[in-house]
């Protein structure tokens, strides 16, 4: 670990998590614990809670929990050190950063250079001699020799190693090209360039910062169409947003999302400098959050063939939660000499048409909720009765999801308008399926309530329990542990194979070390070697009671219960099958069975 743990359980213990979370949700309280609306969900009733006494905050709604430092990662997308660096400027501490951490620091500079001369040295050999095909491709474009220079735009030599070579000049080390990601290790020991003979289109990050590439392979070559710079501590394709680094200075009222890098470019160069796109990737949580902290309004303009369509329907429920206004610029349909339907994308679209074309498209994008609607009447034939029904069905479906009721009334009456019946019989349906579905929410809330199996089950898949009976036990053990840390004399017999649960063994031990060594054994202190769904459990863990009055029986009666569960599974001292058959007819007779 990076920075010293001796640091990090201080830091802990001198950041209140009421103060902390205080300053981006407001909390009341109600009982012990301080409730406010989760800042990772939309909600309109508070299921976030706080609690000071335990140190953890932990959303009934999302699932989400942690101590303080999982809730500046999450809330300020931090990686670990960067919200605990965070944290200690808040506390008025210093961080002393440890010699790992720096060599890390110092990779990621070097990466960094690395991936800087490597744009340098694309850029220049773009222009000499050997970059002639890559220029006659931009030039095919479109693209002027202006923009190549904006986007940093360059080319890779048709050769095995003709950037390796140049940068290994510059004093970088194989191994320093290769983590970079611009190099790649051949079989034999040899190294080679990972991009050969393709466009290159530098990524730079908000920082402006080169971060990796995209590359497009030439006409008539072989191999992927694009291909990117591998997953590496400065490429993440989950986060990245191309020409943000642009688009952020925008003087433009929204920011447009495109599928392609070089829609991006043309249209930059068409004079639509607030113009993004992600990585070829689809669109993530994360970056809809990066968005929404540069801009208030979101317009989607995909590719108009059913690929685009279905990527607009996904983008439109994944920003369903982010904090943006969204609209879809849906561009005109385009055929083909024989009057088939082609993909028509923004690039060829704002070649064939100019950007005045584009630009009234843009201010005439639908919001979100017409083009649902847009969508609904174009999958059903609306002059037949059986069309009209499955509509309206839908309709009413879509309308009764809008969370306000001026939203409901206006596309209420536009959908009941383009079905043939009155706004008002509409409505009435829309009000009618609300009641159901609220009803059917709370009952399944109470059927979860009632099955403290399905309640105790993680939310995550791969930390589902095998064993609930051990498992609640095993949860036992830890919130005896985090609230009472006097107990864990009381552990001593137990040991983390007993566990059914991998997850909760491997918290139980580590939490039995961290207290041996005389640290910190505070939830929040673990942030930085639990995963953000581990994390989340053990909050939703420690958040339920505990009667600390007789905590030394509460403890032997839950070990007793692990140990028991443990030997049923391997039998005593390896294998006694008599002795797990006996188990097994003692738990038929205590179940009544
Ligand atoms: P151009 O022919 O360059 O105009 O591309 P296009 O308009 O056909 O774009 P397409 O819809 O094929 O791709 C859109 C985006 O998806 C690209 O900008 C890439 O980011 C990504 N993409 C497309 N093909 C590939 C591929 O083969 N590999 C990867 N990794 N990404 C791709
Ligand atoms: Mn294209």
């Amino acid at each position: 670990m990076a920075i010293p743990e001796l640091f990090i359980d201080e830091l802990v213990a001198r950041s209140e998590i009421s103060d902390v979370v205080s300053s981006y949700v407001s909390l009341k309280r109600k009982g012990g614990n301080l409730w406010g609306l989760c800042p990772f969900h939309n909600e309109k009733t508070p299921s976030f809670s706080v609690s000071p006494e335990r140190q953890i905050y932990h959303c009934f709604g999302c699932g989400k929990g942690g101590g303080v430092i999982s809730f500046i990662m999450e809330m300020e997308n931090l990686s670990f050190p960067d919200a605990v660096r965070l944290l200690a400027k808040r506390a008025g501490m210093e961080v002393p950063e440890g010699d790992t951490d720096d060599q890390a620091r110092k990779k990621k500079a070097r990466a960094l250079a690395a991936n800087r001369d490597a744009a340098r040295f694309y850029h220049e050999y773009l222009k000499s001699p050997g970059g002639a095909r890559v220029r006659e491709y931009i030039a095919q474009r479109q693209l002027t020799p202006r923009t190549a220079t904006r986007f940093g735009l360059g080319a890779a030599p048709d050769q095995w190693d003709g950037l390796t070579k140049a940068l290994t000049a510059k004093g970088y080390s194989k191994m320093e090209l290769i983590d970079a990601g611009l190099t790649v290790a051949g079989k034999n020991g040899g190294v080679y360039d990972k991009f050969r003979a393709r466009l290159m289109l530098p990524v730079i990050d908000v920082r402006g910062d080169v971060v990796g590439f995209t590359s497009r392979i030439l006409p008539g070559e072989e191999g992927a169409k694009y291909l990117n710079t591998p997953e590496t501590a400065l490429f993440k394709k989950g986060r990245l947003i191309y020409a943000l680094n642009f688009a952020k200075n925008t003087k433009r009222p929204n920011l447009v999302l495109v599928e392609g890098n070089i829609d991006v470019i043309t249209l930059h160069q068409a004079g639509f400098d607030n113009v993004v796109a992600t990585m070829g990737t689809a669109l993530t949580e994360e970056h809809a959050r990066i968005l929404a902290r540069y801009t208030k309004e979101l317009v989607l303009c995909y590719d108009n063939d059913p690929a685009g369509k279905k990527s607009t329907d996904r983008v439109l429920n994944i920003l369903k939660n982010a904090d943006l206004n969204v609209r879809v610029l849906q561009l005109p349909n385009a055929y083909d000499g024989e009057g088939k339907p082609v993909k028509q994308d923004p690039d060829d679209f704002v070649k064939k048409f100019g950007p005045a074309v584009f630009e009234k498209c843009l201010n005439s994008s639908a919001g979100k909720n017409d083009y649902r609607l847009e969508v609904l009447i174009g999958n059903h034939n609306l002059d037949e009765e059986e069309g009209r029904m499955a509509f309206l069905k839908e309709a009413v479906e879509a309308v009764a999801a809008l969370p306000s009721p001026i939203e409901r009334e206006i596309y209420g009456n536009k959908a009941a308008a383009a079905a043939g019946i009155s706004g008002a019989a509409f409505a009435q349906e829309v009000e009618r399926w609300r009641k159901n579905r609220t009803w059917q929410a709370k009952k399944k809330q109470q059927r979860r309530d009632l099955t403290p199996a399905v309640q105790l089950q993680p939310k995550e898949r791969e930390l589902r329990y095998t064993n609930i009976r051990s498992a609640r036990a095993e949860e036992g053990v830890l919130r005896l542990l985090l609230l009472e840390p006097a107990l864990f004399p009381e552990t001593e017999r137990l040991d983390e194979g007993q566990f059914s649960s991998p997850v909760l063994g491997k918290i139980f031990s580590l939490l039995r070390q961290r207290h041996r060594e005389g640290r910190s054994t505070q939830l929040a202190a673990l942030a930085g070697v639990l995963t953000g769904a581990e994390m989340s459990h053990l909050a939703s863990v420690l958040d339920q009671p505990e009667d600390l009055s007789n905590g030394r029986k509460a403890m032997k009666d839950y070990i007793e219960t692990i140990e028991t569960e443990a030997l049923k599974r391997v039998g005593p001292e390896g294998t006694d099958p008599l002795l797990a058959a006996r188990e097994k007819y003692r738990e038929k007779k205590s179940y009544g069975g």
